[in-house]
Formats: structure tokens, C-alpha cells, sequence
């Protein structure tokens, strides 16, 4: 019964939610693939360095281990191309057109290959007067580029904010959004003006109107003091961030960097539990040609991609942030169920107990919970409210646990 009556209520709001926000049929849930930037940058290199650089070899490489590895059928559908795939200049009737030693056969036919893989290509454009590589920019072309990526086949576009006034932003990412509805093709729009506009500084619902994710803040690096910081400033602007995520509209912490080269294992697993529970895009940015089965497991976990993307969309919060260093995020999901993640952010050298009840919490059914450990894929057992819950961490790791009613 209570199944029946959480959905209503839940297709009610995503109804009446559904007029303010971007209407392109898209990103539902928070969208998942690959994208070449933190593990591949600006590597144009192809005569040294050409297993690494930026070039169709690379993504058609990639597209292949999305499509035969397992990752699209996990939903890890996008490759997505990032800066420097481009020229130097436009061409005569100023078109956009990819460097020709590195992408010989151009993008159209790139994304032939992708799709023939039953995968959807993604690209980058800056709104201002150069991409952040000095590449070409986009803001005296915004209709034009949107009818050539259209025309090639694109999917998704990353329009990042390199040389723009950020006062301009505010016509131009709409104007973008408004060229490329025109082109009949539906392309997931992510729009990194938050990330220029000082992340909190912008009015979140005309994002919502104009672009299925966005950048807000930083770009992670390859180190755990990259993600912590990201965390930290999505914990700490909660208030107004997790509001504004929600089918079709999506904060973005930046891309996954599980299996690259700084994360252990437990860092690793920390990582993809936070995104899931953020309801972030899950853009892995790592060499699938060569990942360690570790960090393909930890990716590839089932569980915590149906947390990920779980279809309420909402943005789960830090409810606890203790002196002991020890924080709780809590994820509504559907069922009235949750996602919970323990993160351990103590240094000191031993896994960490740590003891709380559902109370504490603030769950209120009455018949208590099932409770699953989502990394170990272990049953924790049955828990009324008011009984202890013993969660041990090891340093800089987490305990991700779902949270279901007893019947
Ligand atoms: C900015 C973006 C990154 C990446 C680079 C490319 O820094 O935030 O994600 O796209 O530009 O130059």
C-alpha cells in the first residue's frame, strides 16, 4: 500500500515539476559515459605520444571497451569528447571542424562508430572567445555551431565558459540551448556557467530551464584532496544545491577518477559512493583500456549505480557532520528507502567505529528497516528505530547502505 501511494505521490510532483525545467526528453537520471578530459587533458602529442593523445584512435579505442566491456549496459552510455579536438581556426564559412591529422575522418564519422557501438557521442564547445586549450570559441557562432553538431550526430554538449563575461552567460547558454531545440535533434545540455559564476552566485532555476546538468565549482584533479574539496563545498552549499537537482537538471561535481593513478582503494569506493549519493553524472575519466579489476568492480557495482540513479532524482545531503571527523549523507530514494554513506574523513590509521540508530536520523516508520551493505553486498538485518548501528570505516573510506522499509 505504501509502495502505491509513494509513486503517486512522487509522479504528482515530477508533474507539476515538470513545466518550469528543460523539456528535451533527457538525462532523467543523472547521465552516465566517459569523458577524456582529467585523465587525457590536452595531449595533441600524436608523433611521441600517440596511444595517449587526442585523436578518433583514442575515442573509437574507448568506444570499443564501452561496448564490449559491460559498461553500456550498465548505463555508462556517453563518450564524450572534451577540449582540443578542434582546429585552430574555422574554415572559410567559419565552421567548426576537427584537427585533421588527429581526427582524419572528421566527427560525423566518429559518431557513425559510436553509434554503430549502441553508444552517444558527446563534445565540447566554450561559450566565450576561446576554449580554455585556445581553441576556437563559440559566441559569435552560437547557431551555427549548433546546427554542425547537430548535423554531425552529437548527442550530448559540454559548453564550458573560457573567455566569456560571465554577465553574457545568462543570454548565451540560453540562446545555445534555444539554437540546438531548433535543430530538432535532442542533445543533453551541460552548461558550466555556475563554475565561472562563482557557484552559488546564479539563479539555479533558469539553469534548470536551459541545461541538464552543470558544472558548479572546481575541476577535480587526481587526488583525494581534489574530491574531499569538491564534497566539502557540496556539503557546505547543500541548501542550495540539492533543491535544484532533479530529473532533467543535475548538479555536477565534475568526472569520476576512480582508476586513475591517485586514489586507493577505499578512496576509490568513497568516490563513487558520494557521486551516487549526490545524484551526479557519473562521467568516468580513467584509461578503460587498461583499468585494474578493482577499480572496474568498485565502477561497475551495481548497487550503487541504482542509488545513482535512482528515479525521484533527489540530491542527498550531509545530515551529520561530527567533531570526530565523521560524516553521514543521506539520499531519499523511491520506496521510501534511502542510500546512507558513512564517510570517514580520520587519517589516523585504523578503521573507525561508529555508532548511531535510525532515530538519530530522523526515520520515522514505525515497522524499522532492512539494512544492505552495498560494497560487501552483505544483508545487515533488520533494524527498529532505536537500535544501534555499528558502522566501522577505514581512513578516508565509506560504508554505503541501503535503507528499506520492513514489511
Ligand atoms: C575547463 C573545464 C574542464 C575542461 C577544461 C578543458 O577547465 O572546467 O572540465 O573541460 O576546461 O580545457
Amino acid at each position: 500500500m505504501w509502495k502505491a501511494v509513494v509513486t503517486a505521490a512522487v509522479a504528482f510532483v515530477l508533474l507539476f515539476c515538470r513545466s518550469s525545467t528543460l523539456d528535451n526528453g533527457l538525462a532523467r537520471t543523472p547521465p552516465m559515459g566517459w569523458l577524456a578530459w582529467e585523465r587525457f587533458r590536452c595531449n595533441v602529442d600524436c608523433v611521441d605520444d600517440p596511444y595517449n593523445c587526442i585523436s578518433e584512435e583514442l575515442f573509437m579505442q574507448m568506444a570499443d571497451r564501452l561496448a564490449e566491456d559491460g559498461w553500456k549496459e550498465l548505463g555508462y552510455n556517453y563518450l564524450n569528447i572534451d577540449d582540443c579536438w578542434m582546429s585552430m581556426d574555422r574554415d572559410e564559412q567559419g565552421n567548426l571542424y576537427a584537427n585533421k591529422t588527429r581526427f582524419p575522418n572528421g566527427i560525423k564519422k566518429l559518431a557513425d562508430y559510436v553509434h554503430s557501438k549502441g553508444l552517444k557521442l558527446g563534445i565540447y564547445l566554450d561559450f566565450g572567445t576561446h576554449t580554455c586549450g585556445g581553441y576556437p570559441g563559440s559566441i559569435k557562432y552560437l547557431q551555427k555551431d549548433a546546427e554542425t553538431i547537430a548535423g554531425w550526430g552529437i548527442d550530448m554538449l559540454k559548453m564550458d565558459g573560457c573567455y566569456a563575461n560571465v554577465s553574457d552567460m545568462s543570454w548565451g547558454y540560453p540562446d545555445m540551448e534555444m539554437y540546438m531545440n531548433k535543430t530538432g535533434r535532442p542533445i543533453l545540455f551541460s552548461c558550466s556557467w555556475p563554475a565561472y559564476a562563482g557557484g552559488i552566485k546564479v539563479d539555479y532555476s533558469v539553469l534548470a530551464k536551459h541545461c541538464n546538468a552543470w558544472r558548479n565549482y572546481d575541476d577535480i584533479q587526481d587526488s583525494w584532496d581534489s574530491v574531499t574539496h569538491i564534497i566539502d563545498w557540496f556539503g557546505d552549499n547543500q541548501d542550495v544545491l540539492a533543491p535544484v537537482a532533479g530529473p532533467g537538471h543535475w548538479n555536477d561535481p565534475d568526472m569520476l577518477i576512480v582508476g586513475d593513478y591517485s586514489l586507493s582503494y577505499e578512496e576509490s569506493k568513497a568516490q563513487m559512493a558520494m557521486w551516487a549519493i549526490l545524484a551526479a553524472p557519473l562521467f568516468m575519466s580513467n584509461d578503460l583500456r587498461s583499468i585494474s579489476p578493482e577499480a572496474r568492480s568498485i565502477l561497475m557495482n551495481k548497487e550503487v549505480i541504482r542509488i545513482s540513479q535512482d528515479s525521484l532524482g533527489m540530491q542527498g545531503r550531509r545530515v551529520i557532520k561530527g567533531d570526530d571527523k565523521i560524516e553521514v549523507w543521506l539520499r531519499e530514494i523511491e520506496y521510501a528507502s534511502y542510500g546512507i554513506a558513512f564517510l570517514n574523513r580520520r587519517t589516523d590509521g585504523m578503521p573507525y567505529n561508529f555508532t548511531l540508530t535510525l532515530q538519530d536520523l530522523n526515520f520515522t516508520y514505525g515497522k524499522g528497516y532492512h539494512l544492505d551493505d552495498l560494497f560487501s553486498g552483505q544483508p545487515l538485518g533488520h533494524f527498529e528505530l532505536n537500535r544501534n548501528l555499528t558502522v566501522s570505516m577505514a581512513p578516508n573510506g565509506v560504508e554505503l547502505i541501503y535503507a528499506y522499509p520492513s514489511e
